[in-house]
């Protein structure tokens, strides 16, 4: 039989041009799966590193970072790997310190608040972020194509809000005072932001990643009409930049069931569903000539094994078999998620297909 593209056979397809394939809506053999942190404290493997390390350190070591970072994905026997690396990072070479302090999250001990603070940040030194390049560079040589490999940033309103929060934060006064009150001084943060993350990606796709996940983790907090006034152009601008490096970009948010057609609208390949809305409804209103990814609430991964399937199951069955689907959770694992739990909704992602195509 001849293989084409678009009659793939499990000959054809490895794991990471799955990942990828269901990226840019490709049919594929079967659902490919990875998990939004997949390497984090509800793995053994990763709390003995943390014993000796610090997050930081485990980031800016290149050996740390990409042991981690093939160790979650080997022993989940997921599609795709992400780079073991923070969404903070790049605060460090705009001049910006912060530290993760337990059970607080994260801190920047100087955060921006004036137009003068804005001005004070430097843009020329996204090199130094090159630990993480090289990180992806050990990823990529030991999987060569078995997996997608995933290089990640935050989005412009996200790191944004954590540069003047100061830290996660629950109702953005002083993100949203600096977006209403002094809007240029807000615009310029974003350039700036932008212009450091474009050339922070493309050290990543340089290094090996296939695909970039841009993380507006909390975006949710905005109302539509702000979205459209103060984040999605700085979004839109860096997808597009991303997408001229020639791979897909994911574009993730949480409670963002009011955004999501207008997240779509910054061009991402994919957009990021989380689980309070059906996937089917969330796909509807992204738009099916996008491809979407999710939706699995975390915490269901606490329930006995009959719920998880019931949930997982539902997920794949309101994907319909569309091109364009990667499953996933609508936000990250939590610490003390069991990891049995985890691999076994790997199992039924698999088997699911099975079922559908002796059925
Ligand atoms: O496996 C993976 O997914 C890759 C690793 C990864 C980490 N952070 C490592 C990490 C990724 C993709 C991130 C992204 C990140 N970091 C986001 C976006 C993802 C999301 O959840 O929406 C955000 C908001 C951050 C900022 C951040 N870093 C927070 C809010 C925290 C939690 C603080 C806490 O103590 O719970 C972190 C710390 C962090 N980053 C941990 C890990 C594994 C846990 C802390 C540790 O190991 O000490």
């Amino acid at each position: 039989m001849e293989i084409t593209n678009e009659n793939p056979t499990s000959e054809t397809i490895l794991d990471g041009s799955r990942f990828v394939r269901a990226c840019l809506r490709r049919p594929v053999d079967r659902t490919p799966v990875w998990f939004l942190r997949q390497a984090g404290r509800y793995m053994q493997e990763y709390r003995e590193v943390r014993k000796h390390h610090t997050l930081v350190e485990i980031c800016k070591q290149p050996d740390l970072a990409s042991e981690v970072t093939i160790t979650a994905a080997e022993k989940l026997g997921v599609d795709a790997a992400i780079i073991f690396a923070d969404l903070l990072l790049p605060l460090e070479p705009m001049g910006l310190d912060f530290e993760f302090q337990a059970g607080e999250g994260p801190v920047v001990h100087h955060p921006v608040r004036t137009a003068d603070d804005v001005r004070a940040l430097r843009t020329d030194r996204a090199s130094d972020l090159d630990y993480v390049a090289r990180a992806i560079q050990k990823v990529a040589t030991h999987f060569r194509d078995r997996l997608g490999i995933i290089g990640f940033c935050g989005a412009p309103f996200t790191l944004a809000s954590y540069m003047i929060e100061g830290g996660g934060s629950r109702n953005y006064i002083n993100t949203k005072q600096m977006m209403y009150r002094d809007t240029a001084a807000w615009r310029m943060l974003l350039d700036k932001i932008v212009k450091v993350l474009e050339k922070y990606c493309l050290l990543q796709v340089q290094a090996g990643a296939d695909v970039i996940q841009i993380f507006d983790s909390w975006v949710g907090a905005l109302g539509l009409s702000d979205y459209r006034e103060y984040a999605f152009e700085a979004s839109k601008r860096l997808v597009r930049a991303v997408q001229a490096m020639g791979v897909p970009v994911i574009y993730f948010g949480v409670e963002t069931a009011g955004l999501l057609n207008d997240m779509a609208s910054t061009g991402a390949d994919v957009i990021g569903l989380d689980w309070r809305q059906p996937l089917d409804e969330g796909w509807r209103a992204v738009g099916h000539n996008h491809a979407v990814q999710g939706n699995l609430d975390p915490i269901t991964l606490f329930a006995p094994v009959e719920i998880l399937e019931l949930r997982v199951k539902e997920i794949l069955r309101a994907a319909q078999g569309r091109p364009g689907h990667i499953f996933n959770l609508g936000h990250g694992i939590v610490p003390t998620t069991p990891v049995e739990n985890v691999q076994a909704v790997v199992r039924m992602v698999r088997e699911f297909h099975q079922e559908a195509t002796r059925g």
